[in-house]
């Protein structure tokens, strides 16, 4: 595939909420071209298709069986993530997941060895560390900017998404709630700034046993809750450092807070959930917060396969991997573990952090 030119053929499975925001990033980036959506349920798949212009639509095959697609953009719920990507690669597909990228360790690490197998890649979301945002935040680290940088802090609270999302019962089983639905962005950039994770102790509850349907056509209707709604998390390093995460759908209360304090100072980090923000400082000497830079979004949900799409042409490893995904994952379920167990989890897996984007990344610049 490395030989071809042009717009990498990039295929979507899951027709859902997110795949908008997807297709609105990836038919405006010239370096790929959406060829084809499928879904389970194949009209949902066309209606989406229709309103970007896709060519081809329908059910899951008639993305699965085209010669012209490399990548395959898996958006399904997280309960078939492991199954669906595991079909991309048995159709010779390099796979981006949306996250989680497995239910369990196990399942993502058999992922991983398939696609190894056949010298295919794993992509995964998020990918909300490419942008703008987080990209700053990383510069102003190495710059030295909060001197050496110790611990971090991050907060995510809000009353959960089954008010806005109209199917948000997976979001509340197993591979969702707070942890597995919104912590990837918070691992995923914490792992940027210090590193790999080797333990994490956790405790965690749940306020509400069943949540009602807020919007959209099953508005009214009432489901279970599987999985814990707050959890407290303590995260060691590597390299000895720590960091303090709460991820919760049971506050009235919507917030979020991400702090990295260093030896001179701290800074306020933008939502890893969104791609640009302002980055506040506050030195040791100052009353108050100061921005230190407002970064502007340049793209959104789409970036890390865009990287890929580039990546596999240019013979280089890419930033959103299966590999980080996969840590990721395993503090995730090493978090549910030391809650469930009363006992600090430790971890096996071990990832670097993603190279910086280059000062004059470009993802509306044709390069293939
Ligand atoms: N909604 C958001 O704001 C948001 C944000 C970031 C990430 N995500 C992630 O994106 C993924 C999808 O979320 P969503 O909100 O779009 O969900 P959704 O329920 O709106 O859409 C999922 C789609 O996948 C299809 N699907 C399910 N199983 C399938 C299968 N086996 N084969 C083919 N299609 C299948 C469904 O029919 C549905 O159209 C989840 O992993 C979620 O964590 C969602």
């Amino acid at each position: 595939m490395n030989q071809r030119s042009g717009p990498v053929g990039v295929g979507i499975i899951g027709a859902g909420v997110i795949s908008e925001q997807y297709l609105d990033s990836l038919t405006a980036f010239p370096d790929v071209k959406v060829v084809a959506i499928g879904d389970l349920f194949p009209a949902v798949a066309e209606a989406r298709a229709a309103a970007y212009g896709v060519p081809v639509s329908g059910e899951v095959d008639r993305v699965l069986g085209r010669d012209d697609i490399d990548i395959v953009v898996n958006l399904t719920i997280p309960q078939v993530h492991a199954e669906v990507a595991l079909s991309v690669i048995a159709a010779g597909k390099h796979v981006y997941n949306e996250k989680p990228i497995a239910l369990d360790s196990n399942s993502a690490a058999e992922l991983l060895q398939a696609a190894a197998r056949a010298n295919l890649r794993v992509g995964a979301a998020p990918d909300t560390f490419l942008g703008a945002g987080a990209q700053a935040v990383r510069r102003a680290v190495a710059r030295g900017d909060i001197g050496e940088p110790q611990t971090a802090l991050t907060l995510m609270q809000q009353p959960g998404p089954e008010s806005w999302h109209p199917n948000p019962a997976f979001l509340f089983q197993r591979g969702a709630g707070p942890l597995f639905d919104i912590g990837p962005y918070y691992l995923t950039a914490l792992i940027q700034l210090f590193g790999a994770v080797t333990e994490v102790a956790a405790i965690s509850g749940k306020a509400q046993a069943a949540r009602v349907v807020g919007s959209g056509p099953r508005a009214g209707e009432t489901f279970t809750v599987d999985v814990p709604t707050h959890i407290s998390a303590g995260l060691g390093f590597a390299d000895g450092r720590s960091a303090t995460s709460i991820y919760s759908f049971d506050s009235p209360l919507g917030r979020v807070l991400f702090e990295v304090t260093g030896t001179e100072a701290t800074l306020g980090v933008p939502d890893p959930n969104n791609f640009g923000g302002d980055l506040l400082i506050r030195r040791r000497e100052d009353e108050d917060w100061r921005i230190l830079d407002s970064a502007k979004p340049v793209s959104g949900r789409g970036t890390g396969v865009l990287d890929l799409a580039r990546a596999i042409r240019e013979d280089r490893p890419h930033r959103a991997s299966g590999a980080l995904a996969a840590h990721v994952l395993d503090i995730m379920v090493g978090a549910i573990e030391a809650a469930e167990n009363h006992r600090v989890a430790t971890l096996t897996s071990t990832v670097e952090s993603a190279q910086l984007l280059p000062d004059d990344w470009d993802p509306y610049l044709p390069t293939l």
